[in-house]
C-alpha cells in the first residue's frame, strides 16, 4: 500500500491532532480488532532522511542506537548496515516487529540489532548514546522528563519532523525540497540544564 508523503503526514497529522485535542478527544489511535492502540500511526522516514538523521548524529560502531517506535526498523538496520553500529528497535505493534526482524535478517544485521514489541514510554533507555525518534510533538514533550532523567549527559537525540518544545536544538537540517527537518539535541549535564528551558 502507498504511504502519504511525509510533508502529508506532518500537516494532517498535526492539523488531526489539533483539531482533535480543539474537541478535547484524545490523540492516541484507537485499539482495532488485535492491535494495540498506538501514539502515531505508522509512516516510514524516507531513506535520504534516515542517512541524514544518521549522519548528524555521527553514529559509529562504538554507539549504542535506540529507535522508539521504530516502524520497519529502517534507523537501526542502517545505522548497523552502514556504520556497524548496535541497536534496538521499539514498537508497540506487533506486525512492525515481524517486518523489523524479517528486514534485520535480509540485510545481514540480526548480530547487531534487536527489536522489540512493547510501548516506547516503558522502555530502559539508559543504554543508549544516540536516541532516535519520529513520533508526535505531545509524545515528544511526555518523553522529554525520561530523556533527561535516564540518558547519559552528552547522548544525541535525533527526531525527525517535531521539535521537543523550548529544549533549543543544537542543529537542525532540511532535506533537498526544504522538508523533512531533523532536530539534534545533546542530553545537559543536569547541573547546567537543557538549552533554552526555564525549570
Ligand atoms: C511515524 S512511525 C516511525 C517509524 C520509524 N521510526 C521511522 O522513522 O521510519 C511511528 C511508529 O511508532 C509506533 N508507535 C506508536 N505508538 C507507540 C508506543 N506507545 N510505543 C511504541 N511504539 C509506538 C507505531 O507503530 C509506528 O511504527
Amino acid at each position: 500500500m502507498a504511504h502519504p508523503t511525509t510533508r502529508t503526514f506532518h500537516v494532517l497529522l498535526v492539523g488531526a491532532a489539533l483539531s482533535l485535542a480543539a474537541f478535547g478527544i484524545a490523540t492516541a489511535q484507537p485499539a482495532v480488532e488485535n492491535q494495540p492502540a498506538l501514539d502515531v500511526p505508522f509512516v516510514p522516514t524516507p531513506q535520504e532522511t534516515v542517512d541524514r538523521i544518521l549522519s548528524m548524529a555521527k553514529v559509529t560502531d562504538s554507539d549504542y542506537l535506540i529507535d522508539l517506535g521504530s516502524g520497519d526498523g529502517r534507523i537501526p538496520i542502517t545505522a548497523a548496515k552502514k556504520f556497524g553500529t548496535k541497536g534496538m528497535g521499539v514498537d508497540l505493534n506487533p506486525v512492525r516487529i515481524a517486518e523489523s526482524n524479517a528486514a534485520a535478517k535480509e540485510a545481514g544485521v540480526t548480530d547487531k540489532v534487536e527489536f522489540k514489541q512493547g510501548d516506547l514510554f516503558e522502555q530502559d533507555i539508559s543504554k543508549a548514546t544516540v536516541l532516535t525518534m519520529y513520533l508526535l510533538p505531545d509524545v515528544n514533550m511526555k518523553l522529554r522528563p525520561k530523556i533527561w532523567s535516564d540518558l547519559k549527559p552528552g547522548t544525541r537525540i535525533v527526531s525527525h519532523a517535531f521539535s521537543m518544545g523550548d529544549w533549543t536544538p543544537e542543529a537542525t537540517t532540511t532535506g533537498p525540497s526544504g522538508g523533512n527537518m531533523v532536530y539534534l539535541w545533546i542530553v545537559p549535564d543536569p547541573k547546567v540544564g537543557p538549552k533554552g528551558v526555564t525549570r
